[in-house]
């Protein structure tokens, strides 16, 4: 089955997350620039990057940029708007669940709203080997309510698709399988928005001395 991601066309997408009704695409960017400024990595990874949604916060200590996204027309729209105005931008189109990757170690990863798309086990065990030692993973995570659909109603109808593939994960489900990956969960906290969803932030570290990236191989990829 093709991912359906695939053919959701970015500008749906991003007017999707854009209404004032649902209010997601500036929460999420505001979560990339408070982690940014809390760490101060010098290395960031965006985990399902899209446009490049709050790629224009970046602050110029960081010096390499790596977003990655499943769909290549997505990576093609963040290139066309950042590529030459952010220093050390490199864009991947990449399924985080299977490798080979390109990807070199960064200091933070960020993943928003991607865990609920993608095989767990697979996708951190290929993050881990992206993480430098002592180095951090951010994630932002959908959680359930009674009242408000996962995908919310819209105009852009070709967001539906993404229903059978989405699911929504209890944070301590996502923390024992990064803590079986090597990320131990730092921090958690509860965000709630305007139109009532909810969505749990969780920072996870990766011990300081521990064997990175490529000499780590658990599931053959990366
Ligand atoms: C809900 S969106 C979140 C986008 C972004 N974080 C934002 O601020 O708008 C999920 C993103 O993850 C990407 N994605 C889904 N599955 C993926 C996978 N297996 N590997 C890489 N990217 C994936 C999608 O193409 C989409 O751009």
């Amino acid at each position: 089955m093709t991912n359906p991601w695939l053919e959701i066309p970015l500008s749906d997408y991003e007017s999707h997350m854009a209404l004032r009704t649902i209010g997601q695409a500036e929460m999420l960017a505001s979560q990339f620039s408070d982690a940014l400024l809390q760490f101060m990595p010098e290395s960031v990874a965006v985990i399902g990057c899209a446009g490049g949604n709050g790629f224009d916060r970046i602050p110029a200590t960081v010096k390499r940029v790596v977003g990655v996204d499943i769909n290549p027309s997505y990576v093609a729209a963040a290139s066309a708007r950042y590529l030459g105005h952010i220093p050390g931008l490199e864009l991947h189109a990449v399924d985080i669940q299977s490798g080979p990757s390109p990807l070199a170690p960064v200091d933070l990863i960020y993943a928003a709203l991607v865990f609920e798309f993608v095989s767990l086990p697979a996708a951190l065990g290929n993050l881990s080997r992206v993480c430098r030692p002592g180095g951090r993973l951010v994630s932002v995570l959908q959680q359930p309510s009674a009242h408000v659909h996962a995908v919310s109603p819209s105009p852009y109808p070709s967001l539906q698709a993404l229903v059978p593939l989405m699911r929504l994960l209890p944070p301590a489900e996502l923390a024992a399988c990064a803590a079986f990956c090597g990320f131990a969960l730092e921090s958690e906290e509860t965000l709630v928005l305007a139109s009532g969803k909810e969505f749990v932030r969780q920072v996870f570290r990766t011990a300081p001395g521990r064997p990175t990236s490529r000499s780590r191989r658990t599931d053959g990829s990366l």
